[in-house]
């Protein structure tokens, strides 16, 4: 009898919560027009801090070193292309007279990124900022691709993220402020069909991360460790990309965004401890929204927008 009346009393909190769903969702859009409209939110200052860039050599995680390095950070970019990720180091340490250093790293190597902590420690000082963008998005062959490329998505994609956040939330909580972001894409938030597996890790990415954030704030002493996820959609930073949704139905419904711009939206969010962007902006609500479709419906729109016209 107990048991059924607790079950009762959880079935009513739940149904008040979603009743209560839209006023949230409304409460929440008023809050992003006013930021927009009067910038009230608080903006903090990273100058001086170590920032980790994975997959900082080229591409996003490039354009994002530039942006923190304006900023007044200090660099490093951790990369598996050590060539490509000196390049990037010199070009920052020369334009913007701050501190960058290149080191090749597999971020889906625990080992390796326990000795990349130990190297910047010695060589720079603590990193207080780590920004998880390391990623692969495709495949050779995207239909049929080989378990051996799939196993390693899935540990650059997802893993690589475990091993960084465990080993640079320890210097975190040493120093008592930091700020982790993680990569993930609107693939993380809504399925992208035919890409199983790379929608797979990035909806991963979102449990750790929503995990990590809530962990945090349930201790005092870390609450100026704060989170961001980021939600892209296309970017002109890869070739790859490009010819993949120009050659795709996807084309129908997704443009590619300009990575530089992308990028200064990623650290706008840092500066103002913002825990979840999407690019388009209004991506994450939209697709919070169609979660609550019936997924006939969901599934059928999905269907005819993709599906290529029967000849
Ligand atoms: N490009 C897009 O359209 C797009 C869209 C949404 C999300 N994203 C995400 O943004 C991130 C960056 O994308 P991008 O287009 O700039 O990628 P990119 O392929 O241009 O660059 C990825 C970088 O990661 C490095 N890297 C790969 N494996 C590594 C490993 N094991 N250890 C260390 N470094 C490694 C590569 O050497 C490269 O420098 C990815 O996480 C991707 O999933 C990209």
């Amino acid at each position: 009898m107990m048991k059924r009346c607790s079950e009762l009393y959880l079935d009513m909190l739940m149904i008040l919560v979603m009743l209560g769903t839209p006023i949230a969702m409304f409460l929440s859009v008023m809050l992003k027009i006013y930021n927009r409209l009067f910038g009230s939110k608080s903006v903090k200052s990273i100058a001086g801090e170590i920032a980790v860039v994975t997959g900082g050599a080229r591409g996003l995680g490039k354009l994002i070193s530039i942006e923190l390095a304006k900023q007044g950070c200090h660099i490093v970019i951790a990369d598996i292309d050590l060539k490509q990720a000196e390049e990037t180091a010199n070009y920052l340490s020369d334009s913007y007279k701050v501190n960058a250093k290149a080191y090749k790293v597999d971020v889906s190597n625990y080992e390796e990124v326990v000795e990349l902590n130990k190297n910047i420690i010695h060589d720079l000082g603590k990193a207080t900022i780590l920004v998880n963008n390391a990623g692969i998005m495709l495949f050779t062959d995207p239909s049929n691709p080989d378990w051996k490329e799939v196993q390693r998505m899935i540990n650059v994609n997802l893993t690589a993220n475990i091993w960084t956040n465990r080993v640079f939330l320890e210097n975190m909580k040493e120093v008592g402020k930091g700020h982790i972001v993680a990569i993930s894409s609107v693939a993380g938030i809504t399925p992208f069909p035919f890409h199983p597996e790379y929608t797979s890790t990035k909806y991963a990415i979102r449990g750790l991360m929503q995990v990590l954030r809530i962990d945090l704030k349930m201790e005092e002493k870390f609450r100026n460790i704060k989170t961001t996820s980021v939600f892209p959609t296309f970017l002109n930073t890869n070739a790859n990309i490009l010819e993949m949704l120009k050659s795709s139905t996807f084309s129908k419904i997704a443009v590619a965004h300009d990575g530089e711009k992308v990028a200064k939206r990623i650290i706008q969010g840092i500066l103002q401890n913002e825990e979840e962007i999407s690019v388009p902006e209004i991506k994450l609500a939209f697709s919070k929204c169609t979660d609550l479709w019936p997924v006939e419906i969901f599934d059928r729109i999905v269907k005819r927008i993709l599906l290529k016209e029967e000849k």
